[in-house]
C-alpha cells in the first residue's frame, strides 16, 4: 500500500540504510512536510543554537560555547548517508524551518531505527514536534524493513517524552548512552513496535 505521507518522486533503498531522498521526494503530514535541510536554512540554525534546551538537550556537548553552537549547526547542515537521514520540518505551504529530525540505522541494525528531534523555541507547543514524529514513524514501519524505533530520552526532558508517549512509544527502561564528547550520557530509552514491511 503506498504510503500517503510520501510524495511522489524517486529514492534509492538498500536494507539496512535510510534511503536516499531526492530534493523532488518529501514526507508530508497535515500541517508539516519533512524536507532536506539546505543551506538557507543556516540564519534559523544559528538562531536555534542560542536556545538552552537545544544546548542542553540536542549538542553533543552541551557546554554553550560558540564552537560547539558552530559544530552543531555543521552537524544539522550535514548531508544525509546511507546510515542517517536529517529532515528540517518545515512549514506545508512556505518550506519555512519549524526545527529538525533524523532517522539512523546502526550498521549490523537494519530493523532498528533511532530517531531525534527538536523544534526551535518560537514554534513549540504547536503540535509539530509529534506530527513530525508521526510521519516519520509511519514511514518507516510501511517503507521500510524497519521493525522498531527508538528515542533516547533526558530524564528531565518532560517535554520529548510527553510527544514519546503521544506518539505510541513506552518507556523501556534506562541506558547509558554513547555521545561523541567520548563520555556516556543516562537516558531513557523509549521504543515503538511495528511491522516491518517493504513496499
Ligand atoms: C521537546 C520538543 C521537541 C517538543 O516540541 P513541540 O513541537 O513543542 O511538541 P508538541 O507541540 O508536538 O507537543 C506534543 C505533546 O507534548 C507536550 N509537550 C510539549 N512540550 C512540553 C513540555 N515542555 N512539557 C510538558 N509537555 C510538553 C504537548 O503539550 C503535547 O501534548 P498534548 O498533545 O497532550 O497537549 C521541544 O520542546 C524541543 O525542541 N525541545 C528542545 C530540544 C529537545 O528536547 N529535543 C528532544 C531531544 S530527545
Amino acid at each position: 500500500m503506498p504510503n500517503p505521507h510520501t510524495a511522489a518522486g524517486s529514492s534509492t533503498w538498500q536494507s539496512g540504510c535510510v534511503p536516499a531522498l531526492s530534493p523532488s521526494r518529501v514526507l508530508v503530514g497535515p500541517t508539516i512536510r519533512l524536507r532536506s535541510i539546505r543551506s538557507d536554512d543556516q540564519p534559523a540554525l544559528r538562531l536555534a543554537a542560542e536556545d538552552s534546551a537545544i544546548q542542553k538537550y540536542c549538542f553533543p556537548n552541551p557546554e554553550p560555547t560558540e564552537v560547539n553552537k558552530e559544530q552543531w549547526v555543521r552537524l544539522q547542515l550535514h548531508p544525509s548517508d546511507a546510515q542517517t537521514a536529517r529532515f528540517a520540518i518545515a512549514d506545508h505551504e512556505d518550506e519555512a524551518l519549524y526545527g529538525a529530525i533524523s532517522l539512523h540505522i546502526e550498521v549490523g541494525k537494519p530493523t532498528i531505527a533511532e530517531s531525534g528531534f527538536w523544534i526551535a523555541p518560537e514554534f513549540r507547543q504547536r503540535g509539530f514536534a509529534l506530527e513530525a514524529v508521526e510521519v516519520i514513524v509511519d514511514w518507516v514501519f510501511r517503507d521500510l524493513e524497519i521493525e522498531r524505533m527508538e528515542l533516547f530520552i533526558d530524564f528531565d526532558n518532560l517535554g520529548s517524552q510527553s510527544v514519546a508517549t503521544r506518539a505510541g512509544f513506552q518507556h523501556h527502561g534506562d541506558v547509558s548512552y554513547p555521545i561523541p564528547t567520548g563520555v556516556t550520557r543516562d537516558v531513557q530509552r523509549w521504543i515503538r513496535e511495528g511491522v516491518g514491511s517493504p513496499s
